[in-house]
């Protein structure tokens, strides 16, 4: 039972869509009516607005970090150990994607992704950013830079277990799933990467 309670409300966590709740706090137009209508912190950088567009990206990740971080530090009274935090997380992660408040219609999950990856073990997140970064300084796709990412996070756990941290199971599986979803949300993405017409970080093009 603790772990349901944790798994729905972390999902509920999840489902602030703080794209479309910072971007009405300031006043702003609603992301999802320009740009790639994705509500993410990407998206909300197209407004022109940095500030809004950094406070959706830290917001959005919190929002992943703190049920896997809360679980990790208070959950073993519980009984609830390292797979529930990451199943946690995963939650978190589809609140985002599908959010109860938002009509069920969210975003493509990058920014709270981050954050559970750090919950889960602070250079995973480390890792998984650092291959965000590189791909995003060469090729200035944010899509893209999300993309091989997701592909590596799984790899560098799987990697770590056994040298840095004891591999668990059902982790590898929440975090596989992540990235495989995360991937799907991409699909126009991919598209628009495949026929050249992805918009580059900066860029404030509308896109169709
Ligand atoms: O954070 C999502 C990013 O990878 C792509 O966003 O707005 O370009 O579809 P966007």
């Amino acid at each position: 039972m603790p772990s349901l309670i944790a798994i729905v409300a972390s999902y509920l966590i999840g489902s602030l869509s703080f794209a479309v709740i910072v971007s009405k706090a300031l006043g702003m137009a609603d992301p999802r009516s320009y740009g790639s209508k994705n509500p993410g912190a990407t998206n909300v950088l197209r407004s022109g607005n940095k500030g809004a567009a950094l406070a959706t990206l830290l917001l959005d990740a919190i929002k992943g970090w703190v049920p896997v971080f809360l679980i990790h530090r208070f959950g073993a009274q519980w009984g609830l150990g390292e797979g529930v935090a990451a199943l946690a997380g995963l939650a978190a992660f589809l609140g985002h994607l599908y959010p109860v408040f938002f009509g069920f219609q969210g975003g493509k999950g990058v920014a709270t992704a981050a954050g559970v990856l750090v919950g889960v073990a602070p250079w995973l997140g480390l890792a998984t950013g650092a291959t965000w970064l590189i791909i995003a300084v060469f090729f200035r796709y944010s899509s893209l830079s999300s993309l091989v990412a997701a592909f590596f996070a799984p790899a560098y756990y799987l990697i770590g277990g056994g040298i840095a941290w004891p591999l668990d199971r059902t982790v590898l599986i929440a975090l596989i799933v992540m990235s495989l979803l995360l991937i799907w949300r991409h699909r126009e993405n991919i598209r628009r990467l495949a026929a050249g017409t992805e918009s580059k970080l900066g860029s404030k093009k509308k896109q169709d």
